[in-house]
């Protein structure tokens, strides 16, 4: 057997490894050995791929550039993921989701440069005599595009999530014929490409869709962004799998369709969470036009204290827990925890509700109460908790904001207006800990923080969790109590 086919199965190999990997990782209890196999498949596929690329006679300043570039690469890689907070996450993500887009533009534009920029680079690669030199033209173009696409949009994505920019939305005039005309343009010079492979062809699409990127996801609000940050998975999934058909490598190719495809079903999930249209997001026009935040008068709000928190919590027979990304700020999971196992201990009823975007990216909630070993059992999606509301004695709203705003049930005018949210607001008491009286990441107005059954407890929700701890005394509850006699 020679290295080409031992390669290529090994690249096969690789490619279940990484749907193992996705399979894991879509559920709390094999989530690591998802993690392992992922890690496991792309040594696989490192090793082969290297293997392959010395069987074809790479020169020696190849090698010396690809160690470079791996060692490189695999330092800032190791140094950013040790140094990065959860909370950091989602912009680290499309950071690297820019890299996959700055790829894919370099290595079409790298194809055209070898076979459509020379003359006999078609007749050289075998595919004048195919009659293929239309489809690798169209690979670079459509290659490009995605691309170029998935870089700048990733880059302002990662500028919005970081707070360097704002994440209010760029409301140009006519911005989803902008979108629209964008890509129309696209398919016109694809076709004209294909048939008459011209440089400036090729500038023109290039910088349309760096345009069209960038535009994309600056109209797009501070609520919407989780919906983008997945689109952008998704882009940057079908960005590796073009670069892996103008490179022929099946592994690539078979990599970026498991991105592209497990990155649009999250964005339908998401957009599902989020009561938004797919298609439009899909067709690029995200047909969303977000109403202009208000300032209501809601009237004055009611504060309490830790001990009056603990009273509440004593007299309580059920409490749900809706954390949010002020939880994950404050690092307030392990108090939470701690909390939770005090409670219990008292026979009092806990559960937590997990709303689709908590946090900052998906799952963030899930992974932070994971790690303080809250039991899976407890915590519930917001599908499986809103009717329970109703019956509970005492929700503790912990560093959530949007995720539990009743104006995007009540107000159609809210900017957030349609969007599925815990409806915390039933409970008999709702005890919200945050700092100040300030919006949320969609920068709306919270009407519950005015509601008559609910109090604000302020300060940082770490701190307060733990001052809430200690006034707590140890033993039965009344609830506890009474059913024991
Ligand atoms: P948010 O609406 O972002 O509200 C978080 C709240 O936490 C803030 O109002 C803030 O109020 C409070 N907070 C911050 N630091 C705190 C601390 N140290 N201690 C106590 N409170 C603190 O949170 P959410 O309800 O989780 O909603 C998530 C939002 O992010 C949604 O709009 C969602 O669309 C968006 N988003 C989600 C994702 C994904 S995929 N999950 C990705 C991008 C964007 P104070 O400043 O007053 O303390």
């Amino acid at each position: 057997m020679n290295l080409e086919t031992i390669a290529q199965a090994a690249y096969l190999v690789a490619a279940l490894l990484f749907i193992l990997a996705l399979a894991g990782l879509s559920r709390h209890e094999t989530a690591k050995t998802g993690n392992g196999f992922g890690i496991a498949g792309m040594v696989v596929a490192l090793v082969a791929t290297i293997a392959l690329a010395v069987q074809r006679e790479i020169s020696a300043l190849g090698v010396v550039l690809l160690i470079v570039a791996m060692v490189a690469g695999a330092a800032v890689g190791l140094q950013r993921a040790r140094a990065v907070q959860m909370t950091g996450m989602p912009e680290l993500i499309a950071l690297l989701h820019s890299f996959v887009g700055l790829a894919a533009v370099l290595v079409g534009w790298n194809g055209y440069q070898e076979v459509e920029a020379d003359p006999g680079g078609a007749e050289a690669r075998g595919l004048d005599a195919l009659g293929l030199a239309g489809i690798h033209s169209a690979e670079v173009f459509i290659g490009v595009f995605i691309g170029a696409v998935t870089f700048t949009g990733s880059i302002v994505a990662f500028l919005k999530l970081s707070a360097r920019i704002k994440s209010s939305p760029l409301m140009l005039p006519g911005k989803n014929f902008l979108n629209l005309g964008a890509l129309l343009v696209f398919v016109g010079l694809t076709v004209w490409f294909v048939a008459d492979p011209h440089l400036w062809l090729l500038i023109v699409v290039t910088v349309v869709a760096l345009a069209l990127g960038l535009h994309l996801v600056a109209s797009i609000g501070g609520g919407d962004m989780p919906v983008v940050v997945s689109m952008l998975n998704s882009y940057s999934g079908w960005a590796a799998a073009a670069s892996g058909f103008l490179l022929e490598n099946n592994l690539l190719i078979v990599t970026g369709a498991l991105v592209g495809s497990s990155g649009a079903y999250l964005s339908y999930i998401m957009c599902k969470a989020m009561n938004r249209s797919f298609i439009s997001v899909i067709a690029g026009g995200f047909g969303i036009e977000a109403g202009p935040a208000r300032d209501t008068d809601y009237g004055e709000h009611r504060e309490i204290t830790v001990d009056g928190a603990a009273e509440l919590l004593e007299d309580a027979s059920s409490v749900i827990i809706t954390p949010g990304y002020g939880m994950a700020v404050a690092q307030a999971q392990h108090g939470v925890a701690e909390l939770t196992r005090r409670l219990r201990e008292r026979g009092v009823q806990v559960r937590f509700g997990i709303h689709p975007v908590a946090g900052r990216l998906p799952g963030h909630m899930n992974v932070l109460l994971a790690e303080a070993k809250v039991p899976y059992d407890i915590v519930l999606e917001m599908d499986e908790i809103n009717d329970d509301f109703a019956d509970t004695d005492v929700v503790l709203v912990i560093g959530a904001n949007d995720t539990v705003n009743p104006a995007a049930a009540e107000d159609p005018g809210s900017p957030i207006a349609g969007m599925p949210v815990l409806t915390v607001w039933e409970a008999k008491n709702v005890i919200v800990f945050k700092r100040s009286m300030s919006s949320g990441y969609a920068g709306v107005q919270n009407p519950l923080f005015y509601r008559e059954n609910t109090a604000m407890l302020f300060g940082d929700a770490k701190q307060r969790v733990e001052d809430l701890i200690h006034a707590l005394p140890a033993g039965a509850t009344a609830a506890a109590s009474a059913s024991a006699r």
